[in-house]
This record gives structure tokens, C-alpha cells and sequence, in this order.
């Protein structure tokens, strides 16, 4: 059975507005709906995690949960396969497809990130404002017909990130804004990378994101997407880069999302 028409079986009424994904250590946030049906990952086709090598990643959830916030109906992604568990850029799509069926007109994408700017720190939230697409990966390789000629222009939508400024401005938030770099992983980047992205003219670095973006754009679907600054970039400080010390950090960032986000999803 498709992952369509399993989620329908489990919860007929299943049409959502709005989709989230969480990045690494901030599957908290799936805290914020009510309501909830909560479905596995293993039980729908093609969602994270069913191809062969990929085991998961540790600090990412499993589920896809569907409920209310703010009014709305939403699904949140609690974890997300990435292009270096497989080696396949286009992993996210079938799960992103199937939320676009069920009625998302909007997709949050959250994820943890190494800065490169000095102005932002660890700690800090960065909007995306934009991204390069270094790892030089496009999960729309071998889309046939037209529709995989995606207009990146505006790609993470002008709107909602200008809605996102005003609410965490009302909260007293502070909101970075800039340039998402995306590198493939799973080893961090060198020293010399990092300087390499700093002359690109990236403000941070991960391993994730792109791709959905890509496939969203595809799809129709607004983009709101958020890094979670867990670290300064390989050799910008003394702390010792690690998933470890992403996880414990990407709590801070997860705090601040859990109030910017419902607010975010109320505005949509
Ligand atoms: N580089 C790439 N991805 C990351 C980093 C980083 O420094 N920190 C968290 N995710």
C-alpha cells in the first residue's frame, strides 16, 4: 500500500496545511501539537530510512506525526534520510510528495549548522535567505519532462521569511539571516572548506536541506527553512566539532523554534 493511502486508512480525516521537518536534536519540538497520530517511519513506503545502507542518524526521530498547532492541521517529519546515508539526493522526495497529497501548501525545514559568520554564534537561529548547492548533488537528476527546469529565484519564500522577522522580533528573538551552504557530509568540512565557503559567500555550513528545498519548489510548496547554529565552522574556534556536541547544542536553537514556529504556522 502506498504511504498515501496508509496514512488515510490510519487517520481518514488527513488533510494538513502545513509540513515541518526536524533536523538533528530537535525532534522535541513534535511536543507542540495536540491531537496527535503518530505513524513509524517502517510502516510507510519510502519514507526515511528503507534503503538499504541507510541506518539513521542518531538525535533524528522516526515518525511522521500528524496533529494541530495553532489552529492548523500539520504533520511533522521528526527525522530526515539524508544524501550521505545512501548516497541519494532525491531520498526526501517520496515522504515530501506525500505530504504535498495530503494538502501542505507550506514546508519548515529545520536543521543544525555550522556558522562561518562572526555575527553569528553558536546558539543563534539562522534563516535561510538563500543557499549554494556545493555538494553539486540535484535530487531532480533523471525527472522527466519540464517541470524539473525548478526557478530557485525566491526559493525560500520572501513572505514568510518576512513574517518570521516580525514574529521573532515580538518575542524578543533574535533572527540571523543568511546563506546556507550545503556540503555532502558525513565527515565535517577542513579548515581550508571553511575559508572556501566564506569566499563563496556562505554564512553557514550543513549537510541537509538543499534537496527538500529543491524537491518543495517542484512540488509548489512555500519554503521556510531555519539552522539551528550548533558550532562555528572547522578551525573559526577551539571547540572540538563533533555530532555530540551538535546534538547538545541544537537544544538551544529548539527552544527558540518551539515559540517562533507555532507562531509562524498561525501566520501561514
Ligand atoms: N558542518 C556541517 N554540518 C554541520 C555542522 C558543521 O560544522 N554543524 C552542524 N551541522
Amino acid at each position: 500500500m502506498s504511504a498515501l493511502l496508509h496514512i488515510r486508512s490510519v487517520l481518514p480525516e488527513s488533510r494538513i496545511e502545513a509540513a515541518i521537518v526536524l533536523g538533528s536534536g530537535l525532534s522535541g519540538l513534535t511536543g507542540l501539537l495536540t491531537d496527535t497520530t503518530t505513524i513509524p517511519y517502517h510502516e510507510l513506503e519510502g519514507f526515511p530510512g528503507q534503503s538499504g545502507r541507510s541506518h539513521g542518524v542518531s538525535g533524528h526521530g522516526s515518525d511522521l506525526v500528524i496533529g494541530t498547532m495553532s489552529g492548523r492541521r500539520v504533520a511533522i517529519l521528526t527525522g530526515r534520510e539524508h544524501y550521505y546515508e545512501n548516497g541519494n539526493a532525491a531520498a526526501m522526495r517520496p515522504a515530501l510528495e506525500t505530504l504535498a497529497a495530503l494538502g501542505a501548501k507550506s514546508l519548515i525545514l529545520t536543521n543544525s549548522a555550522g556558522s562561518l559568520d562572526p555575527n553569528i554564534r553558536p546558539g543563534d537561529l539562522m534563516l535561510l535567505s538563500d543557499h549554494i548547492n556545493y555538494a553539486g548533488m540535484n535530487p531532480l537528476i533523471g525527472e522527466p519532462g519540464d517541470r524539473r527546469f525548478v526557478n530557485m529565484v525566491d526559493c525560500y519564500d520572501p513572505g514568510l521569511r518576512q513574517k518570521s522577522i516580525g514574529i521573532s522580533q515580538s518575542l524578543g528573538i533574535s533572527l540571523k539571516e543568511g546563506i546556507y551552504l550545503w556540503y555532502s557530509g558525513p565527515s565535517f568540512e577542513t579548515v581550508a572548506e571553511i575559508q572556501m565557503a566564506i569566499r563563496l559567500g556562505a554564512n553557514a555550513v550543513g549537510m541537509s536541506t538543499v534537496p527538500e528545498t529543491i524537491i518543495a519548489r517542484m512540488l509548489g510548496l512555500k519554503v521556510w527553512a531555519c539552522s539551528a547554529i550548533t558550532n562555528m565552522g572547522a578551525g573559526l574556534s577551539d571547540e572540538n566539532i563533533s555530532h555530540e556536541h551538535t546534538k547538545a547544542m541544537a537544544v538551544q536553537g529548539a527552544e527558540k523554534l518551539t515559540k517562533i514556529i507555532p507562531a509562524l504556522v498561525e501566520a501561514l
